[in-house]
């Protein structure tokens, strides 16, 4: 059963006397903080940790936790990038946990499943699977014989079958297009139907500025004001087009709460993909350096006012990803060794090093390099 400290601190966090007396982002803050902890039994969190992934702890706890106590249950829940599913775990167990689940509503969880992890490196990320039994015999012996980038969605398949919450989840091969050109040739294009309805979207697969612009321009034809739009890498170094997407269109959206790099927003009023076209173009060049110049400085000063000091170093590196991906990479450079020098920085500086060498990549994949 869900754990009567998540509901209390639920109850607390919708309290109208604690919304009210908190500004906007201390409530986000705290809400991160409080549902990052790790207070579960211990049998719950070794479920929770037991894959492997590419998000932290307290991103595990809070989406585990998010999904226990502030999902509706009313409606299907959306992911896109679960790789091998650390977060879709997160997610189902807490979607599991929830009271007001209708048991009809499903998690459909969406991924290219290839051209990511090169064979070596997903095995060597797959071992503590192999180890424990989980994904063994004759998948493991198959994967020794893929390709050098293999497809893993057979092996996402395998290693979620036979858990808890195998019957509401549906996995899909979809693929985000890296430019709006390759969308008549791209295998796989990720659509939504129409008849779905979500009233949580999580993002963890929206590796390019045009990918992202997609990807929305297709799930908000299926969520209405009120669902929860929840980015993984919103406050990652390299994904400088996620808080650029939200800012042209921040009056549709309300923070609610953050932890590391997730941030989850409300939508609060209807938005549609033509307004996504009209306010956020095609690709980064059509934004322009002058308008990253604008921007950024001003998310940093925000992470500043609310001593988000992790915020103020990241936000300072996205502005350098901008600028390096439309070729003002000298400008990069002078904003990453300035940000180097300073104190707040002392926790980051092998961000910083990594930045210097490539903030961000193309959506190809290939690194943008400085030198
Ligand atoms: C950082 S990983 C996600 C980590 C994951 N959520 C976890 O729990 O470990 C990014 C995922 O996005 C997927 N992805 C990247 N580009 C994509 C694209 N253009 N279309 C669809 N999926 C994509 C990758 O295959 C990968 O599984």
């Amino acid at each position: 059963m869900t754990s009567n400290m998540v509901l209390e601190i639920a109850r607390w966090l919708q309290d109208p006397e604690i919304k009210q007396a908190l500004s906007t982002d201390t409530y986000a803050k705290l809400f991160g903080k409080l549902y990052g902890l790790d207070f579960e039994s211990n049998e719950l969190s070794s479920d929770l940790f037991a894959f492997p992934g590419e998000v932290s702890r307290q991103e595990r706890m809070y989406l585990y936790h998010f999904f226990a106590a502030i999902w509706s249950g009313e409606k299907d829940v959306i992911e896109i990038g679960p790789f091998l599913g650390a977060t879709t775990r997160a997610i189902a167990f807490g979607m599991l946990e929830n009271r007001n689940r209708r048991p009809d509503r499903k998690l459909y969880t969406h991924d290219r499943f290839g051209s990511y992890y090169k064979r070596e490196a997903l095995l060597q990320t797959l071992k503590p699977l192999i180890d424990n039994g989980t994904f063994s015999g004759a998948a493991h012996q198959r994967l020794e014989g893929l390709a050098e980038l293999p497809d893993f969605m057979e092996i996402f398949e395998e290693i979620h079958s036979n858990t808890p919450y195998s019957s509401i989840l549906s996995a899909h091969k979809s693929v985000l297009p890296g430019a709006r050109e390759e969308m008549p040739t791209t295998e796989y294009l990720f659509r939504t139907d129409a008849s779905a309805s979500y009233d949580v979207v999580f993002i963890d697969g929206c590796k390019s500025w045009y990918g992202t612009k997609h990807f929305m321009q297709e799930v908000v034809k299926n969520t209405e004001p009120g669902a929860y739009y929840i980015f993984q890498d919103f406050g990652w170094r390299s994904c400088f087009w996620l808080p650029v997407f939200w800012a042209q269109l921040s009056d549709f959206f309300e923070v609610i709460s953050f932890v590391e790099s997730t941030y989850a927003f409300r939508l609060v009023k209807p938005l549609d993909a033509g307004t996504i076209e009209e306010r956020f173009p095609d690709q980064p060049s059509d934004f322009g350096r002058e308008n990253f110049n604008l921007l950024f400085p001003k998310l940093i000063l925000h992470a500043a006012d609310i001593g988000d000091v992790r915020g103020i170093a990241y936000a300072t590196m996205q502005h350098a990803s901008a600028l390096a991906y439309v070729g003002a990479k000298d400008e990069a450079l002078a904003i990453l060794n300035n940000l180097e020098q300073q104190a707040i920085s002392a926790h980051y500086r092998d961000k910083i090093s990594q930045a210097k060498e490539s903030p961000t990549y193309l959506p190809d994949g290939t690194p943008v390099k400085l030198q």
